[in-house]
């Protein structure tokens, strides 16, 4: 990349309705403030924006649940949320929140805008509306049955179980989550993103983002694939941005078209809090800025294919030059769930553990290209025999031996031997390969290069065997003990990012002045002291964590599988089993495909005929984006044939076609029979 440009990072405002885990952390927070921390260290102009995400209807939801107002709930975790990123060493330069003023204005600015640009248009559309509560049921605010999976608690946008978005209209047995009542369909008029229209504008802004993670870049096209449709940008509720239109005031926009507007509020507020109002303007009007989202893979839709039409319409701001989005972290070989409270919350963890081993867990296993698992086993090991082990070790051991042999005075060099000479290449090529690969995002390649130093540092010490030479041969002692300190500080600077707090108190144990975060990255090539350079007493970088530490946390989180799996994900087990006969009601056939073709408005559908025996059936499947129309024809395929039939999307379906999918949907890939049978062949 160019050296001397912009850099503006953001990180994904969190939602304001509950605390920090695990899994946000790892998708978003500490791999931006990795990023930035080095990115300072190297002298760039950068800035890290972030704030809450103070709309949207789960926010509302919550405060009806506990009876206070929507602005009890963002007030609240907006603090927690400030003061668990600053206790946890996540350094924004301005952390802002969508309830402010200047939010609420910049977001309808850029709403009038693409209004008067025709980016938008107003469409009438059906939507439910409670007659006992006396308004429309956006959103999350209508559950019922999934029309595609039949999993019970489909929510109004989208079914947690099956992952596809529905049209609230097709629930089944829909509800009122607020009352329970069922709700009636009225009409309703919204302003809509002309997606559809605008689809290979877009496409030409991503054809032109070679440089983006292959995951990222996948997903986006596998959207665009399916065909774009218009989205509604307003919403039948109170709490949020007033729609400035008339015969609007009602609605509000939706969450998600303001929330990445809060990118540039927040760079405003930061701008005039610096006393220099003006100064976002730099950043923001500069199209050479790069401009980077740090983001999980749940919000890649929303940053990479909305959000620059958004930015594209209005015309005068930079698009997105980078969304290094990551997959999930798992906990514990399971899905994190907030619902189910399965989850490693950031305040509880910091309650009762230092911050820097936990983002050194979290950066070595980073789900940068597939999803990652985090385990409290894995955590203590990791700080046990890695960071106290490896790097603490060395540290420890060098300084003590300065502070014990040498009263606390690093010792000159003398004489170099071809080890003392490795040793200090290493230190002068480490800095840079750990740069090259932040530069890149890739966060544990970076970790594991700095990891290297440290034992590479450590068998120098082992090899060259001060404990004897200080007898033997004080001039060589000297040597290596100078050289060891050198190394102390190179890893102090490298550290920096990474570990923050354990840096800062390296570089203090080692009486540099000022802080380490202040210091630049290239001093860490030489990393030298001054002749009689004087250090303090050592103290130990990183605490072991014992068994007894853990095991209260690991119990905790097999207790909520144990509940959960007895509750309704049956596990396969002993426990429940089914009889032939209860099997044997699931009629099973073989089907060949006829004709496939895409399902208007409804960019997951595939409309197929099949044939079944003497039968012609119509099925309507979920498999879009994973299969093109044409590749299905003639596919001999696996159904339910006794299943009862359904409207989906207006359209009848007769059967369902069976397919194995991973649970976050990433992948999907249809059951089919190993040779060519005559269809309608029973399976069993
Ligand atoms: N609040 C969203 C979430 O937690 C992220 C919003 S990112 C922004 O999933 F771009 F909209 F700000
Ligand atoms: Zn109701």
């Amino acid at each position: 990349m160019k050296k001397n440009k912009k850099i503006l990072v953001t990180a994904a405002l969190p939602y304001a309705n509950g605390p920090i885990h695990l899994g946000h952390l790892a998708g978003a927070y500490l791999p931006a403030d990795i990023y930035v921390r080095y990115q300072r260290a190297r002298n760039r102009d950068i800035i890290f924006i972030c704030g809450s995400d103070e709309h949207g209807v789960p926010i509302t939801i919550a405060a009806e649940r506990q009876n206070v107002t929507p602005q009890a709930i963002v007030d609240k975790y907006y603090q927690i949320h400030k003061d668990s990123f600053e206790k946890f060493g996540i350094q924004f330069d301005n952390y802002s929140r969508t309830s402010l003023k200047i939010h609420h204005k910049m977001s309808q600015d850029i709403f009038l805008k693409l209004h008067g640009k025709g980016y938008l248009s107003e469409k009438t559309t059906t939507q439910f509306y409670c007659e006992h509560c006396d308004r429309f049921l956006a959103d999350r605010y209508v559950e019922g049955i999934c029309p595609f999976c039949n999993h019970e608690g489909a929510r109004g946008d989208q079914c947690e179980s099956c992952g596809r978005s529905i049209d609230q209209i097709e629930l089944i047995e829909p509800h009122c989550v607020t009352c329970g009542n069922k709700p009636v369909i009225r009409e309703t008029s919204h302003w809509f993103l002309n997606l559809k229209h605008y689809q290979h504008q877009i496409r030409d802004y991503l054809d032109k983002q070679n440089h983006w993670k292959e995951n990222v870049k996948n997903f986006c096209y596998g959207w665009l694939n399916t065909g774009l449709e218009d989205r509604a940008v307003t919403r039948d509720l109170k709490w949020g941005v007033p729609v400035p239109l008339p015969g609007y005031e009602d609605k509000v926009l939706y969450v998600w078209f303001d929330a990445p507007i809060g990118y540039i509020s927040s760079t405003i507020e930061w701008s005039q809090k610096i006393g220099q109002p003006e100064k976002w303007k730099d950043y923001w009007l500069d199209k050479e800025t790069r401009l980077i989202h740090f983001i999980g893979k749940d919000n890649i839709v929303f940053h990479a294919i909305i959000w620059p039409l958004i930015l594209m319409g209005h015309g005068d701001y930079v698009l997105p030059s980078d969304i290094p989005a990551n997959e999930f972290l798992n906990l514990e070989g399971n899905k994190l769930s907030t619902s189910k409270n399965y989850a490693v919350w950031l305040d509880e963890y910091l309650a009762k553990f230092p911050p820097d081993p936990l983002r050194y867990c979290i950066a070595v296993n980073a789900p940068e290209t597939k999803d990652s698992d985090f385990s409290w086993k894995d955590f203590q090991t990791r700080n046990n025999s890695e960071l106290a082990d490896i790097l603490g070790n060395f540290v420890n051991r060098t300084l003590t031996f300065v502070n014990k042999n040498f009263d606390s005075k690093i010792p000159e060099a003398g004489e170099l031997d071809a080890l003392d000479q490795k040793m200090l290449t290493r230190i002068r090529k480490t800095p840079n390969r750990v740069g090259n690969f932040l530069e890149n995002f890739e966060v544990r390649k970076a970790l594991t290069n700095l990891m290297d130093l440290a034992r590479f540092a450590n068998k120098y010490f082992n090899d060259q065997t001060p404990w004897s030479t200080i007898r033997e041969n004080p001039e060589k002692c000297k040597t290596t003990l100078n050289i060891c300190c050198r190394v102390c500080k190179s890893l102090a600077i490298l550290m920096q990012p990474f570990l923050p707090f354990s840096a800062e108190k390296l570089w203090s144990i080692l009486n540099q002045e000022g802080v380490v975060s202040d210091c630049q990255w290239d001093d860490a090539a030489e990393a030298d002291f001054p002749p009689g350079f004087t250090i303090n007493s050592t103290a130990i970088l990183f605490e072991k964590i014992e068994d007894d530490q853990i095991q209260p946390e690991i119990d905790k989180l097999k207790n909520i599988i144990a509940k959960r799996s007895t509750e309704d994900q049956p596990e396969v087990s002993k426990n429940n089993l089914i009889s032939y006969d209860e099997f044997s009601k699931v009629q099973l056939r073989v089907a060949r495909v006829l004709e496939a073709e895409r399902v208007e408005k409804a960019d997951k559908l595939l409309k197929l005929k099949i044939e079944l025996g003497d039968e012609t059936r119509q099925i309507v499947a979920g498999i879009a984006p994973y299969y093109q129309p044409s590749e299905l024809v003639g596919k001999l395929i696996v159904v339910v044939a006794n299943l009862e039939p359904a409207k989906i999307r207006g359209i009848e379906s007769n059967g369902m076609l069976l397919a194995a999918s991973l649970d976050d949907r990433s992948r999907l890939a249809l059951v089919t029979v190993d040779s060519d049978i005559t269809t309608g062949a029973k399976i069993k």
